[in-house]
Formats: structure tokens, C-alpha cells, sequence
């Protein structure tokens, strides 16, 4: 049997999984449930994430032991893969035991390669946080996440010669042209990544605890991406007494993830598989940002979009096909409530909701449920049959090629010509007129096999729905194998009843306020229950003297000329005219305002500040913002105040 193994990311455990994340998993899910039908034997793998400093962390706040941490939210995030109906064969955890020690040996094995070497790792550090960063991940110097001082330091550390394959990943790249999805993926890799020199990976550290330690140096523990990537494989049994499912499975089909982990699987992964001797996955797929209202959704930003809340709400289907139909896959794509509540509207309800509702309604009401046999054909039958042909081998391609919004494009395009058909055929004209029995017999039963053939086409994307389908017309299993789309004529004709509609038509505007309102009670909830720890945890600044506060100079300045700073895209770089001459600063707020929205606008800054370099711009001052509660950025604007004009 051909086998197919698809995996996701394994996802850093977060208290609450957003669609987001869903996104990766629905759509593996999708080519899962498709493979399986087309008689593959699939392996889709997903999981968890859960060593490193952050988990630790979070843990200790919460006043558990990390594993006590992840334990919970494993059980979460499995509740959620389960509602969304996530077909996955296995669901891997980063603490299990068979992964540790199979880590254990590859780390011990690149080791006695010398793949891997003892060395000194430098790093900016951040002691509240006990983390490092690399200076190009500081913001505005200061630690991105707490936002403190760091301090240069090193330790000794374990490294990767990831250098030395530079041009064996380029061959790679080169020979294999779908290795990596989107294409525009490669050329991104090979100019910043590959091309401007590869240094040799820091693996393991000494400063961080929660994680596998490396077994012959137990001081070190193994870091990040050894351990993570190396899911893929020991999921499999690599390393382990039992490697029959890694002899089966692997080498992956494909990869899949959003496209911020692009280049530790097309680069990192590929160099320890090189180096561990062992064959390449086929493809690596990188799919977009989901975003929602303009920023990605994330749940430090409050913007999240709940599936549960979607879910009780509407359906887990109606999540899903947004999901695959509203963003083209490799796009970055967005999550509005009304764009969702339309897509349930028209493409749910008024398409395919009224197609089967309809169909299935006059089977009952002409023939009691039993179509008889005798079957007249007519005009725009041909039409109908030739469409679902065409469509099948569509969809079928796209799916072939993970492009979901295609495929659910040409999907629906069998839905319309099918409700296109009832108009012309006009059953109930047919049905009033005895003599035309036959012929209503044959649009009857066309219908019929069209709902047939949808519903098994659906399957991959919304398998409740397609169930509920295959319910109403009354269908066995047989009659719904992937094969059996081949042709009308399956159905014995028998077996139809009615059930609910599938997907109620909404109120948009009623539904469009009681959605924003359901939604904000939830983020509401995540952030009251980060608001009640123990207040020593909150961020509360220490009070201060009227002088502490005099320091600072606050000068209103007029932006005389604001720019992106290219590959840097946070940041903008101002020139400001503080009354007496111009100075430029640097500020990190890209992402909320583009250039033209500053321009000529006054705002308030800190010009007593000490210069620092960013991007090799140096700032001189600070232009003074508000994070707002919704988790944006507004600059407070000083219009109709005179440039110089100092604050107190
Ligand atoms: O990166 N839009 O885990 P992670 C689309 N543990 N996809 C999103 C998304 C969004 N707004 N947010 C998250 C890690 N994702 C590592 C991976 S793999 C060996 C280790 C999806 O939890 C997307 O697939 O931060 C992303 O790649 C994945 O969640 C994992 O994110
Ligand atoms: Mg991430």
C-alpha cells in the first residue's frame, strides 16, 4: 500500500489554541482524510512542543512544575484537535520518554560524527527573564519580551556545523525544485539566509534547565531545534528498539507550517538529516499568516478568535471551510467576523444549504423518500454529469497540490450548476403534470447522485457536513468511496429523508453584534485570568519625585520625513524638526502606522534621550506612543502645538 505521511508544527503549549493555530492542523487534516480516501496509508503526526526557558516560566507563575504545565495544556489542546475533528494518527510530546532518549543518542551520534562541537556561545542576556537573545532580536536594544536591559555574556555551549552545508542545501534547493513550497520561499532563503554566510548552530545550553539534557554532559541541556525537529522522526520509532514505522513512513511527504519556521525546516532540518545520513523530507509547505483586522493574531495582542466560541456558535465546519476557502494557501489571510458570517450565508446556507434542503425536500414530497427507476433523460442533464467529472479531477489536482481554496472554488462551482439545474428543470412544474413523472423520477435522482458526488468531495473539508449529506439521501459506505465519484448511477434510489438544515441563514447585523460581543467577553476572560495573579507578578512601576519625571525632555517636533527602514519591519526612521534643527529617530512602530499617516503630523518626544543604534540608524529620541488595551499602538499626536514647544 502507498503510504503518506504529513505532519504539522508541534506548537509551543499555550493556554488557548486560537484559529490561528487551527489553521496548520484543519488543513493537514484535510489532505489526511483526503489521502485516506484515495487509499493511501496515511501517518499525519502533530504535537507538542515542551521544553525551554518560557515554559518554565510560565509554569513557576503558576505555581506548578513544567511538566505539571504541559500535562494541562496537552489535555487542552488535545479537547480542541478533537472538536475540530483533526484525524491525526499520533500526537507526539516533546517529554516522552521514548523522544528524549531517542534525542539523546542522535545528539550523542552527530556528537561522535563531529558534526557536533564544544565551543562558547555569545549572547546578549536578559537576567530577569534568563534568556539570550541575538542582538538583531532586541527591540530597540532591550529584550523583546520584558523589555529590560541585557547584558553581553557567554557560556559554553554545543554547536552544529550547520556552515559547512551551505552548498549541499543550495544543490538541494536547485535539484529538487518543489522541495520547498511557495517557490518564492527559496529565493528568500538562499539571499538572506544561505548566501550571506551560515554559522554554525548554538545547540544546547547551560543556562537553561527545562529541557533534555545531553546525556554525556549533563550541565548542557539540548536546545530548541534539535529536540523540536527532531519530532518528525522519532514519532517514527528512529532510535528506538522498534524503527519499523520510521522504515514505513519516512521520508515525509510533506511538512507543513506557517512560514515563520520556514528556515529551520528547509535549512536546519535538512542539514542534521545530511549529517545523520539519512534521507530528506519531500516537501515543506509554508502557509501565510492568518491575520485578524490587520495584525497576526496572537494571544499576548488580546485579538484572538476563539474556535470554541465559533464552534458553539456556528459549526466546527463552518471554522473549517473559512479557514481552507477564505485564504489562498501560502497567502497570509484574515479572520473578520463579517467576512465569516457572509461566507456562512452565501456559500453555506444559500448554496449548498439550499441545494440539499431543496433536492431532498421534493424527493420526499414527489416520491415518498424512493425514487422509482425509471429514469427519462433530458436537456441540461449532460451538462450537470459533465460538470461533476470535470470538478472531481479539479479537485483532485488542487488537493494534490494543497491549494484548499481552489479546490472548494471548483467545488461549488458543481453546487451552482446543480441549484442551476433545478431552476431549469423546474421540478415543480414537472410535478404537476402526471405524464412528466418519469422525467421528474430523472431530475429527482440526478440531484440526488449530484448530492452524492459533493458530499464525498467534501468529505476532506468539512466531514460532519458530507455525514449529514449522506444521512439525508440516504447512502451506504459503499456508495461513498472517492471512486464511486466517478459517475451518476451508484444510488439505488431509496433511502431519503429530510433532517434540519444545514446551515441556518443568520441576520448579519444582529449576528455581526453578538458575535464582537461573544468574542470580547472571551479575550475579556483569558485577560482577567492573567490579571488575577498575585499582584507582585503584575508589572507595577516604583513611584517617583517630580525631579525623577523633570529628567526627561519632552519636546513637541514636527515629522518632517518618515521611511521604512528596509528589512526591518518594525521600524521607521523619522526626521523630526524639534524647533531649532532636525534630528532622526528611530521608532518600532512600523506595523501600526505606514509613512504617509506621520507626515507633517507634530507629535511628543523625548529628546534628552542617549543616542543607540538600530539597524545601523542612529535613534536620537524617543517618540511617545500608547499601548492600547486591544493591543495596538497609537502615537499621541501634539497637531496645533508648535514644534519646540517643551512639556512639563
Ligand atoms: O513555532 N496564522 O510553535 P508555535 C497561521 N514549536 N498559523 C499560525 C498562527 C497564525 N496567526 N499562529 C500559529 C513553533 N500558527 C515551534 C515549532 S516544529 C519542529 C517547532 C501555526 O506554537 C503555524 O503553523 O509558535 C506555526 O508554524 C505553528 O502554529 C507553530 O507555532
Ligand atoms: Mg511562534
Amino acid at each position: 500500500m502507498k503510504t503518506f505521511y504529513i505532519t504539522t508544527p508541534i506548537y509551543y503549549p499555550s493556554s488557548n489554541l486560537h484559529i490561528g493555530n487551527s489553521y496548520t492542523t484543519v488543513a493537514a487534516d484535510a489532505v489526511a482524510r483526503y489521502k485516506r480516501m484515495r487509499g493511501y496509508d496515511v501517518m499525519f503526526l502533530t504535537g507538542l512542543d515542551e521544553h525551554g526557558q518560557k515554559i518554565a516560566q510560565t509554569a513557576e507563575k503558576e505555581g506548578v512544575t513544567p511538566q505539571e504545565h504541559v500535562d494541562r495544556i496537552c489535555k487542552s489542546t488535545k479537547e480542541l484537535w478533537k472538536l475540530l475533528n483533526i484525524s491525526y494518527d499520533k500526537f507526539i510530546r516533546t517529554t516522552d520518554d521514548y523522544h528524549v532518549k531517542s534525542v539523546q543518542k542522535i545528539f550523542k551520534e552527530l556528537y561522535d560524527k563531529g558534526e557536533i562541537y564544544k565551543s562558547e556561545y555569545k549572547g546578549m542576556y536578559c537576567t530577569p527573564c534568563e534568556a539570550f537573545w541575538t542582538k538583531t532580536q532586541l527591540v530597540d536594544g532591550k529584550c523583546p519580551d520584558c523589555g529590560r536591559e541585557v547584558t553581553e555574556m557567554s557560556e559554553e555551549a554545543y554547536f552544529f556545523r550547520l556552515s559547512k552545508y551551505a552548498d549541499r542545501l543550495l544543490e538541494l534547493y536547485k535539484s529538487n525544485p518543489d522541495f520547498l513550497q511557495p517557490a518564492s520561499r527559496v529565493n528568500e532563503m538562499i539571499n538572506n539566509f544561505i548566501k550571506p554566510g551560515l554559522e554554525d548552530l548554538c545547540v544546547s545550553r547551560t543556562s537553561v534547565k527545562w529541557g533534555i539534557p545531553v546525556d554525556f554532559d549533563p550541565e548542557h541541556v539540548i536546545y530548541v531545534w534539535i529536540d523540536a525537529l527532531s519530532n518528525y522522526i522519532t514519532a517514527l520509532g528512529y532510535g528506538s528498539d522498534d524503527d519499523s514505522l520510521y522504515k514505513k513512513y519516512w521520508p515525509a511527504d510533506v511538512h507543513l507550517m506557517a512560514k515563520d519556521i520556514v528556515r529551520f525546516h528547509s535549512i536546519i532540518w535538512p542539514a542534521i538529516l545530511m549529517a545523520l545520513g539519512e534521507p530528506l523530507p519531500k516537501k515543506i509547505f509554508a502557509h501565510g499568516w492568518l491575520m485578524f483586522d490587520g495584525d497576526k493574531m496572537s494571544k499576548s495582542k488580546g485579538n484572538v478568535v476563539d474556535p470554541v466560541v465559533l464552534s458553539e456558535r456556528y459549526s466546527v465546519d463552518a471554522i473549517r471551510y473559512y479557514l481552507l476557502k477564505e485564504i489562498p494557501f501560502g497567502a497570509d489571510g484574515s479572520f473578520t467576523n463579517r467576512a465569516f458570517i457572509n461566507r456562512i450565508n452565501s456559500d453555506l446556507a444559500n448554496d449548498l444549504g439550499n441545494l440539499v434542503s431543496r433536492s431532498v425536500s421534493m424527493a420526499v414530497k414527489y416520491f415518498g423518500g424512493s425514487i422509482p427507476q425509471t429514469r427519462e433523460g433530458g436537456e441540461y442533464d449532460d451538462d450537470l454529469m459533465s460538470t461533476a467529472a470535470q470538478v472531481k479531477t479539479e479537485v483532485e489536482k488542487y488537493l494534490d497540490e494543497l491549494q484548499f481554496a481552489k479546490a472548494l472554488t471548483s467545488l461549488w462551482r458543481l453546487v451552482s450548476r446543480a441549484n442551476k439545474y433545478i431552476d431549469e428543470t423546474s421540478p415543480w412544474v414537472l410535478g404537476k403534470d402526471e405524464s412528466k413523472k418519469d422525467r421528474l423520477a430523472c431530475v429527482i435522482y440526478n440531484l440526488c447522485e449530484t448530492l452524492r458526488i459533493i458530499s464525498v468531495l467534501l468529505t476532506p473539508f468539512m466531514p460532519q457536513t458530507a455525514e449529514s449529506i449522506q444521512k439525508q439521501i440516504g447512502v451506504s459506505e459503499n456508495e461513498v468511496t472517492w471512486d464511486s465519484t466517478q459517475s451518476f448511477g451508484v444510488h439505488k434510489g431509496s433511502g431519503i429523508s429530510k433532517a434540519e438544515n444545514l446551515f441556518p441563514r443568520l441576520d448579519t447585523q444582529k449576528e455581526l453584534e453578538e458575535l464582537q460581543a461573544l468574542l470580547e467577553k472571551s479575550n475579556k476572560q483569558s485577560a482577567k485570568a492573567a490579571d488575577e495573579k498575585p499582584a507582585d507578578e503584575k508589572e507595577e512601576k516604583p513611584q517617583i519625585d517630580i525631579d525623577d519625571f523633570l529628567k526627561s525632555e519632552l519636546t513637541v517636533c514636527r515629522v518632517t520625513d518618515c521611511q521604512k527602514i528596509e528589512k526591518a519591519d518594525k521600524l521607521l526612521k523619522f526626521t523630526l524638526f524639534d524647533g531649532v534643527s532636525e534630528r532622526t529617530v528611530v521608532s518600532g512602530i512600523a506595523k501600526y502606522y505606514s509613512p504617509d499617516e506621520l507626515k507633517g503630523h507634530n507629535v511628543i518626544v523625548v529628546t534628552n534621550l542617549k543616542p543607540a543604534k538600530l539597524r545601523g540608524v542612529e535613534s536620537n529620541g524617543m517618540i511617545l506612543s500608547a499601548d492600547t488595551p486591544d493591543g495596538g499602538i497609537k502615537v499621541v499626536f501634539a497637531d496645533g502645538i508648535p514644534a519646540g514647544s517643551k512639556l512639563r
